[in-house]
């Protein structure tokens, strides 16, 4: 275990381990999520082949990937023979935003930069959130779900790269990117 290596104590790894059991417990038995329309992540990021980045355009500025804009919807969707799907987004216009419901979510003490994983790191989404592009309804429950585990499983492979991007990013990764508990807990 890499806890003792960087000096923890063993009776406090023990105790974290079990938060971290009982988070990952909750994390699974959250109840499943109903969205308010049939979303085929399928059609659109498969057959249509649009880029992930077009409907979640922040994950490469931002923290938060973000949903499209119910505009963005209607640019295809506005008009014709709408099937009963289609015209509970068509109900939106000029109404404001489709009120999606979260599916990934981590503790609120974890903080998850998208952009320096989609754009710095180039991780694809799929490495986190698995094969979206193959769904023909929105998912009930995350289809990948990451622990703490697992995010410094991957941190700890990539910190031995040679090149590594200027500013914060770097700061971080000098001061040991895969065990620093600050990176991820603030
Ligand atoms: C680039 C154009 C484009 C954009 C943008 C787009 N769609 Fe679609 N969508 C399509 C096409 C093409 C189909 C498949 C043919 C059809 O059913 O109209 C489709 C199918 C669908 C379906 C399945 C319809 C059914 O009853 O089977 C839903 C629901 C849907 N889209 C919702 C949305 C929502 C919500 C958004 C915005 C988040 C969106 N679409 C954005 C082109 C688009
Ligand atoms: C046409 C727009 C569109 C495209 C393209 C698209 N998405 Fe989405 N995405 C949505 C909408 C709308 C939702 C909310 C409904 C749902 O969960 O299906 C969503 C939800 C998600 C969620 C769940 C977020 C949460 O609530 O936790 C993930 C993850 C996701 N998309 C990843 C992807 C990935 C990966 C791709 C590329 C393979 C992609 N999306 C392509 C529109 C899109
Ligand atoms: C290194 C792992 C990782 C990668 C790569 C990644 N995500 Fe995420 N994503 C997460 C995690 C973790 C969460 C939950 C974040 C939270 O609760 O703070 C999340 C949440 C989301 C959400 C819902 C919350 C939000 O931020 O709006 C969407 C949508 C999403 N991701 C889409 C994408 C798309 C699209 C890509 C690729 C362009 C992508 N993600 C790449 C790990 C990842
Ligand atoms: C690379 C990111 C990352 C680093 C570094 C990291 N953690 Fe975490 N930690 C997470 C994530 C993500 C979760 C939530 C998911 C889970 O519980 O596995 C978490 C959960 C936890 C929890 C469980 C809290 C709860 O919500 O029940 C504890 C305790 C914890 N971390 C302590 C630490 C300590 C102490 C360190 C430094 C030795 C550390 N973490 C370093 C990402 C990280
Ligand atoms: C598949 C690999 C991979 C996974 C999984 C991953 N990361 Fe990272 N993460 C990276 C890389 C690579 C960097 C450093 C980027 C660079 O230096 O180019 C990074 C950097 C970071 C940073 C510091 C960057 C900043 O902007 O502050 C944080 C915080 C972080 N990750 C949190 C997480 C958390 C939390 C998880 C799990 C939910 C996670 N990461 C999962 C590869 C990953």
């Amino acid at each position: 275990m890499r806890w003792h290596g960087v000096g923890w104590r063993a009776g406090a790894g023990v105790v974290a381990l079990g938060l971290i059991a009982w988070a990952a417990f909750e994390i699974w038995a959250a109840p499943p999520v109903t969205q308010p329309i049939q979303f085929p992540h399928k059609t659109h990021a498969g057959d249509l082949s649009l880029p992930c980045t077009t409907c979640h355009e922040r994950a490469e500025k931002d923290a938060v990937a973000g949903r499209p804009p119910t505009a963005l919807c209607l640019s295809c969707h506005a008009g014709g023979d709408a099937t009963p799907e289609i015209k509970k987004v068509q109900a939106f216009e000029g109404g404001g935003e489709i009120p999606w419901k979260r599916v990934w979510r981590l503790p609120p003490h974890v903080y998850f930069p998208h952009r320096t994983h989609v754009v710095a790191a180039k991780v694809t989404c799929q490495t986190c959130h698995g094969p979206m592009e193959t769904l023909d309804r929105p998912p009930a429950r995350p289809l990948k779900t990451l622990a703490m585990d697992d995010c410094i499983a991957c941190h700890e492979k990539r910190t031995g790269r040679a090149e590594r991007p200027a500013g914060p990013v770097a700061v971080v990764a000098a001061r040991a990117l895969s065990t620093d508990c600050n990176a991820c807990h603030r």
